[in-house]
C-alpha cells in the first residue's frame, strides 16, 4: 500500500487486517486505539476513554509521558542498541537508580523483555543457586506463558494444549501455611508467589501469609521468588506490593510498567544469589538496550518526582470507597477487592458483556478470570475520571440486573 492509501485506512481496515496477519491468540475488542495521553486514550474516530486498563499495567505514568517521550527521543537519536557484552552509561543508570529503590538487599538484576522472561530467569536461577529442581507456585497463580512461566501458572486453559511442561513445579493452595509447609521436599529449590495475585482475580493474601513463608524459607533454606511484575513499580500504592507486609523475597521479578511503556523485564536478587549465575548461564539479545533503558531511568524520576506512590494509595483508597458503595447498591457484586490502584469488583455473572458496555460508556477495564472486573488505571488518573468509570460500571450493573430481572441476558 502506498503512503496516501496508508492514511486512508479506516478502523474496518484494521481490524480486518490484524484479525488475518496476526496470531489469533488475544480476546480483540474491536476498538482501534491511536493516541494516548494521562489516563486517557482515543480511538480512530476520535471516541474518548477513561483507560482503566493502562495496557494490562503497562501504562503506569500513564500514556506518552513526556519525560518519557523526551527520553526516548533523545537516546534513539544517540544510541539505540548495545548488547550487553558491551558497557553502557544508561544501563548504568538505570541499574543504579533501580537498586536505590528495590528492597533491601535485592540490588543484583538480570534484564530481559518481558514478564515471562523475568519468572523464567527467576526459576533457573533458583535451580542454579540450591542445586535442586522443585518450584512451588500457588492455585490461581499467573506467571507468564512461556514454556517455564507457564508451568508456574495455575489455569489448565493455558497448560493443557502444551503439555508436558516444565518438570518439577507443582501447586498448592494458595494462602495456607501448613499446606506450604508440607509441600516442601529435599528437591525443594523456591517457592514462587505474587504477593496479590492479579490475573487470578486480585486476591490480597491475609495478614501474616508472606511473613510466613519467609520464615518456613528460612527455616528449610528455601528461597522464597515474588512475582511483582503487576503489583510492583507504586501500583498498589507502596513501591512493591510485599512493603505492605514488611516482607524482603530473595529474588523479585518485575516487567510492565518498568519502562514507562517499552518492553522491559527484570529479574533482582540478593548479590550472592544472582552471582551464582555464570558466564554464558543465561542470556537475551536485548539485555537492557541503551533506548529502553533512558526510558526506564527517566521513568523511575517520574515515578518519585511525582509523588506517583502515594497517590495510588490515595486515589486508590478513593476509588475503592466508590466500588464499595456499588456493591451495596447492587446485589449482583460480591466483594470490592484490593490495594492501591490495582482494583477488583467480583460480581456474579461473565464479565465480558459487561466490559463491552463500559467501553461503549467510554470507559476501558479488564477482566481477570470470569467473574472479575479488574481495574489497573495509570497513576495519575484524576478523580473525575474514576468517578466517571464507576458511574460507567453502576449503569452496567443496573443494566445486568434489569435484564436478570426481565429474565434475560443484558446484551
Ligand atoms: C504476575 C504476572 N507475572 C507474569 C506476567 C507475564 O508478563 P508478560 O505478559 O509481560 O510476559 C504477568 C502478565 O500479566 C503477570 O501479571
Amino acid at each position: 500500500m502506498s503512503a496516501e492509501q496508508w492514511s486512508q485506512v479506516n478502523e474496518r481496515d484494521i481490524v480486518n487486517s490484524e484479525n488475518k496477519l496476526m496470531a489469533n491468540v488475544f480476546a480483540k475488542k474491536p476498538i482501534v486505539i491511536e493516541r494516548g495521553k494521562g489516563a486517557l486514550v482515543w480511538d480512530i474516530n476520535g471516541k474518548e476513554y477513561v483507560d482503566c486498563t493502562s495496557s494490562y499495567g503497562v501504562a503506569l505514568l500513564g500514556h506518552s509521558h513526556p519525560r518519557i517521550v523526551k527520553a526516548v527521543c533523545e537516546q534513539a537519536a544517540k544510541l539505540i542498541s548495545c548488547h550487553a557484552g558491551f558497557y553502557n552509561e544508561k544501563r548504568t543508570e538505570f541499574l543504579q537508580k533501580l537498586a536505590n529503590i528495590t528492597p533491601h538487599g535485592l540490588d543484583k538484576a538480570f534484564l530481559s523483555n518481558s514478564g515471562a522472561e523475568s519468572v523464567e530467569c527467576a526459576i533457573k536461577l533458583a535451580r542454579r543457586f540450591s542445586s535442586k529442581p522443585e518450584i512451588i507456585a500457588v492455585m490461581g497463580a499467573f506467571h507468564g506463558k512461556t514454556m517455564g512461566a507457564l508451568s508456574a501458572t495455575w489455569d489448565k486453559k493455558y497448560r493443557d494444549p502444551f503439555l508436558p511442561l516444565v518438570p518439577e513445579i507443582k501447586h498448592i493452595p494458595p494462602d495456607n501455611l501448613d499446606k506450604a509447609r508440607e509441600a516442601i521436599t529435599d528437591r525443594t529449590a523456591a517457592f514462587l508467589v505474587e504477593p496479590i495475585r492479579g490475573e487470578g482475580g486480585i486476591r490480597v493474601p491475609p495478614d501474616g501469609y508472606l511473613q510466613g513463608l519467609r520464615e518456613l524459607c528460612d527455616q528449610k533454606n528455601i528461597l522464597l521468588i515474588f512475582d511483582e511484575v503487576q503489583t510492583g513499580f507504586g501500583r498498589t500504592g507502596t513501591l512493591f506490593a510485599c512493603q505492605h507486609w514488611g516482607v524482603i523475597p530473595d529474588i523479585m521479578c518485575l516487567a510492565k510498567s518498568l519502562a514507562g511503556g517499552l518492553p522491559l523485564g527484570v529479574t533482582v536478587a540478593k548479590e550472592d544469589i544472582m552471582s551464582k549465575f555464570k558466564i554464558g548461564d543465561h542470556s537475551t539479545t536485548y539485555s537492557g538496550s541503551p533506548l529502553v533503558c533512558a526510558a526506564a531511568s527517566s521513568a523511575i524520576d517520574v515515578l518519585l518526582a511525582e509523588n506517583l506512590v502515594d497517590r495510588a494509595a490515595t486515589l486508590g483508597a478513593y476509588f475503592k470507597a466508590k466500588l464499595t458503595i456499588l456493591k451495596n447498591k447492587h446485589k449482583t457484586v460480591k466483594e470490592v477487592r484490593g490495594l492501591g490502584l490495582m482494583l477488583g469488583v467480583e460480581v456474579k455473572f461473565d464479565v465480558l458483556n459487561a466490559i463491552f458496555k463500559t467501553a461503549e460508556k467510554g470507559v476501558l477495564i479488564l477482566d481477570a478470570g470470569r467473574n472479575v472486573l479488574r481495574f489497573l488505571p495509570p497513576l495519575v488518573i484524576e478523580k473525575e475520571q474514576i468517578d466517571k468509570a464507576v458511574s460507567a460500571v453502576d449503569s452496567v450493573l443496573e443494566e445486568e440486573e434489569n435484564a436478570r430481572a426481565s429474565g434475560s441476558p443484558a446484551n
